[in-house]
């Protein structure tokens, strides 16, 4: 497996228990704030989990009071001043409906933008009480990502719907839980091992018959894949709007005046 090594360094930590593969953010002084190696670690692990016979269940984790703060901002600008987007978000974007074993994700506190999102492709999320979900990008000057314009409504409705990705509320656990977000909430003491001990669960269970209830769960994946790029193609050009640039400009003056 070309997984990198399980280093304290590395911002995707990437370790194996039993049949459990697991991917965990590890970068605490930003708040696990995602930049482009760190999509690429990612996909990576999750890809190399994918081929791997031995691996029979995919599990992602954050620190304790960050699973994420979303993509990095300075990332963003970058990308808004230069153009170069490069491929590493969308790569990991297209890889996740992809994804025929199970995804289990544990969340402790922040989880914002693709911190919130991702949890719309994973299979049971815990997350702690102390959890907010929250998804700023119309106040990024951005559009909703990774499928997230057409999962959510489906899972919660359009109203709830647009008041996560549109007005950029925040979502408790509970509220997360009872808009289908999240599966349940976990005491942040018993989290991890209670996403590992639902990983082990399903790691025991008939890989075949598991693999094709996710896929009759999952549904067709032609129109999320279809609004997936659509997305994208408009998030790459709201990148480069006057809107997003000032927004992004204000993030990283705030600390200055
Ligand atoms: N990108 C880059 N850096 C980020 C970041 C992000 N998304 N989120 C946090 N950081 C950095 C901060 O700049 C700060 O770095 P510094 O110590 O070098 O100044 C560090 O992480 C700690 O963040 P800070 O803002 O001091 O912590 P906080 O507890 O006051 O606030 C957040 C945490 C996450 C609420 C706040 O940082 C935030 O709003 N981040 C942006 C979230 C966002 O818009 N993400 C994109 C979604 S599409």
């Amino acid at each position: 497996m070309s997984a990198q090594p399980d280093t304290s360094d590395a911002h995707i930590l990437v370790s194996r228990e039993g049949a459990i593969q697991i991917a965990r953010f590890n970068r605490p002084d930003k708040k696990n704030a995602i930049t482009r190696a760190m999509y690429a670690d990612l996909n990576r692990a999750l890809g190399d989990g994918e081929t791997d016979d031995a691996v029979r269940c995919h599990v992602i984790l954050g620190q304790p009071g960050a699973f994420t703060s979303g993509n990095d901002l300075a990332d963003f600008l970058a990308f808004a001043t230069t153009g170069e987007m490069g491929t590493e978000v969308l790569d990991l974007l297209r890889l996740l409906p992809r994804l025929q074993k199970p995804l289990v994700s544990g969340v402790d506190g922040l989880a914002i933008g693709i911190g919130t999102t991702l949890h719309m492709h994973c299979d049971l999320t815990l997350a702690t009480e102390r959890s907010v979900f929250k998804t700023p990008f119309v106040d990024l000057g951005l559009v909703a990502e990774a499928g997230s314009s057409l999962l959510a409504p489906a899972m919660m409705g359009h109203q709830r719907a647009f008041a996560l990705l549109a007005l950029g509320e925040d979502f408790t656990a509970r509220q997360a839980a009872d808009a289908g977000l999240i599966w349940k909430i976990a005491d942040e003491a018993a989290l991890e091992g209670e996403v590992m001990a639902t990983a082990d669960r399903l790691a025991a269970k008939p890989p075949e018959a598991l693999a094709l209830t996710k896929r009759l769960l999952k549904g067709d994946r032609g129109p999320l894949e279809a609004r997936i790029a659509e997305e994208a193609e408009l998030f790459a050009d709201r990148l480069k709007s006057d809107e997003a640039r000032a927004a992004f400009m204000a993030f990283m003056a705030r600390k200055v005046s």
